[in-house]
């Protein structure tokens, strides 16, 4: 390293609870401080929205970087990608006037999610019935499965033996969708995907462990973009209702390539409430108006299926435990404009399980009855929307957030008060 140079981190932005705190808006708002944006794990069952100029963009794969100047974009490793869905998304990039081909680079050791992967999905959440997990149907679990059985396809074989694994992966795949008698018709998604690795092939792939170590050796400064949430982690989430990769903090070593001594700021990223969508346990979902409420003024349908999300007060028991498996060292709470009308917010400060309370987050979540126990705060009852600093805070909102900040000895340096870039307070 060049002695004039400090050594330089990568700064992780992930989210600490179901997924959908705000990912995608926040990387926007922050990547003009950073050269490089990279994603590490997760696939196109991500959905992140950014807003600005009166325009609208999910990414699926796609670092939420690339609005920002010429940053360079990175898909690490880590990251599972399907071609076709790719294509579909980098192509109305492209019309809308931003041409990622020379600034986004996709790592060879990523894995490529099948058509096949797609069908398993679906066939396996058919053959779990009533306890299927919900997912997004992408082909996220069985491409990660593959992964770790050491029968995965990379972006780095397109340009090898690619027809002959791909070949192979398919026969075994298709054994097991017959074994499951799941009709399918692989023919009909063939040709799309199969356009997709065409596609890709515009993009250079590269050793992305390598690039980002050589960029950051080079004084560049990098932001790491998780996708879902802690508690959708496959350790540490509310298994097995989770996503099959490890969302968290260490995700960023292993989906980039970068040792722990690299991390820098640890972003956590949380909702003033809480939402989850798709299956599993969900301690403080409300079920009554109030639960409405919160999803019609927050608008909470999922980005990528269009599902109602389910939607909660603010949980401390879990965003405590997700802060302490993340190291998370900067707080960034959204959606804060949402609970505008209400007079009494709560936040659950406790879990009550066999009438014994308890901080800790439970081993057994998925089959234990949890009764949150609620502290209640004063609603600030004024819109946050117009605000644009932090003294313009009322002072029912301000002790809403100093309470959480006392609670998780974390501070709040964020707050989102609407969807657009623009309405973010930095504190
Ligand atoms: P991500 O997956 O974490 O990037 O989040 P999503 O994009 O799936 O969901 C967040 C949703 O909330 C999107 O529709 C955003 O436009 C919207 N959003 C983000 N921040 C705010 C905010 O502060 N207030 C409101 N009302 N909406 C927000
Ligand atoms: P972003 O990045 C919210 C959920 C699914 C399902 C479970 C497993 O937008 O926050 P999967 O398809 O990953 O096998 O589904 O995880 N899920 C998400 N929920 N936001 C996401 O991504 C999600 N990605 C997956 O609903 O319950
Ligand atoms: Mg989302």
């Amino acid at each position: 390293m060049p002695q004039n140079l400090k050594q330089m981190k990568v700064d992780v932005l992930l989210g600490l609870q179901w997924g959908d705190e705000g990912k995608g808006k926040v990387v926007d708002v922050l990547t003009p401080k950073y050269d490089v944006v990279t994603r590490f794990q997760g696939g196109p069952n991500a959905g992140h929205t950014l807003e600005f100029n009166g325009e609208k963009y999910v990414l699926r794969s796609i670092p939420s970087g690339i609005f920002q100047g010429d940053k360079v974009n990175i898909i690490g490793n880590g990251v599972v990608l399907d071609p076709a869905l790719f294509k579909a998304e980098a192509e109305a990039l492209a019309q809308s006037g931003h041409d990622l081909t020379k600034r986004l680079y996709i790592s060879k050791k990523a894995h490529l999610i099948l058509p096949t992967h797609r069908l398993l999905d679906a066939a396996y959440e058919a053959a779990k019935g009533k306890n299927k997990v919900g997912t997004t149907g992408k082909g996220i679990g069985p491409t990660y499965t593959d992964k770790v059985s050491r029968t995965g396809v990379r972006i780095g074989d397109i340009l090898l033996n690619f027809k002959e694994k791909y070949a192979a992966a398919v026969a075994r795949h298709e054994q097991i969708l017959k074994s499951l008698n799941f009709e399918y018709d692989l023919k009909a998604l063939e040709p799309d995907w199969f356009a997709g690795i065409e596609y890709l092939k515009k993009f250079t792939f590269v050793d992305s462990e390598h690039v980002v170590n050589k960029l950051l050796a080079d004084g560049k400064s990098v932001l790491a973009e998780g996708a879902q949430g802690t508690m959708l982690d496959i350790d540490f989430g509310s298994y097995p209702f989770v996503t099959s990769s490890n969302t968290i903090c260490a995700g960023a070593c292993t989906g980039l390539g970068i040792g722990p001594n690299k991390i820098g700021e640890v972003y956590g990223i949380f909702k003033a409430y809480c939402t989850r969508v798709g299956a599993g346990p969900f301690p403080t979902e409300l079920f009554d108006n109030v639960g409405e409420t919160i999803c019609q003024l927050g608008h909470e349908y999922g980005a990528v299926t269009g599902r109602k999300r389910r939607c909660g007060w603010l949980d401390l028991v879990a965003l405590k435990y997700s802060i302490m498996i993340n190291g998370v060292t900067k707080l960034i709470m959204m959606k804060s404009d949402v609970l505008d009308d209400f007079d009494t917010i709560k936040i659950c400060t406790a879990y009550k399980i066999d009438s014994q309370e308890t901080t800790d987050f439970p081993f057994d979540i998925d089959s234990v009855k949890i009764e949150p126990v609620y502290k209640e705060f004063k609603g600030w009852k004024s819109d946050l929307t117009k605000i644009t600093s932090e003294s313009q805070f009322p002072k029912e909102f301000a002790d809403y957030i100093k309470f959480i900040e006392n609670e998780t000895g974390v501070p709040v340096k964020i707050v989102s008060v609407g969807p657009d870039r623009t309405a973010t307070i930095e504190r």
